[in-house]
């Protein structure tokens, strides 16, 4: 070969398909981060699968507005999700969302069984932890987190139980 054209061309045509060192080293870097990315991405959706999704607190109602053994319907989280604010006999408030977990139907309370009570198929959940008690419903009730701040009755999340299987 022309000792000029070598000079100034070193590379054989054979070699030009080789990853240089500084393609490898960017491929290498873009590599990394793509994994460091995805990394965070893993550790963020197990942090929202612990601790449930985030909801934006809602006021509820003052606690002047519901008297003990009565409850109050809500909406939350979202506008059209029915719930209900019960404040039990010894003056507690709990929260529940409304649909029955067999086919929707909106649930009552019963304050003299202390039962949130289906009548679609006569299904009922506890009023304490939001089990179910009898009938069709295939889980628990989701409960709906509180907090009493001051005069005011804030939803701030929702208690998502295990399936039974
Ligand atoms: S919808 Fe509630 S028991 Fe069937």
């Amino acid at each position: 070969m022309d000792t000029k054209l070598t000079s100034n061309f070193p590379v054989d045509w054979e070699d030009d398909n080789y990853v240089t060192r500084r393609e490898f080293l960017k491929f290498g870097t873009l590599a990394s981060g793509a994994f460091a990315v995805g990394s965070m991405g893993l550790a963020a959706w197990s942090t929202v699968k612990e601790r449930g999704p985030s909801f934006e607190p809602t006021l509820i109602a003052l606690t002047s507005d519901i008297e003990p053994g009565t409850a109050l319907p809500f909406n939350f989280p979202r506008a059209t999700d029915l719930a209900l604010l019960i404040q039990k006999p010894d003056k507690n408030y709990v929260a529940y969302a409304r649909r029955c977990t067999h086919l929707s139907c909106p649930v009552v309370y019963e304050v003299k069984n202390s039962r949130l009570f289906c009548p679609c198929h006569n299904g009922a959940f506890s009023v304490e932890d939001g089990s179910v008690l009898q009938g069709p419903p295939p889980h628990p009730i989701p409960q709906i987190e509180i907090e009493i701040r001051g005069e005011e009755i804030w939803a701030i999340g929702i208690k998502f139980h295990e399936a039974h299987s």
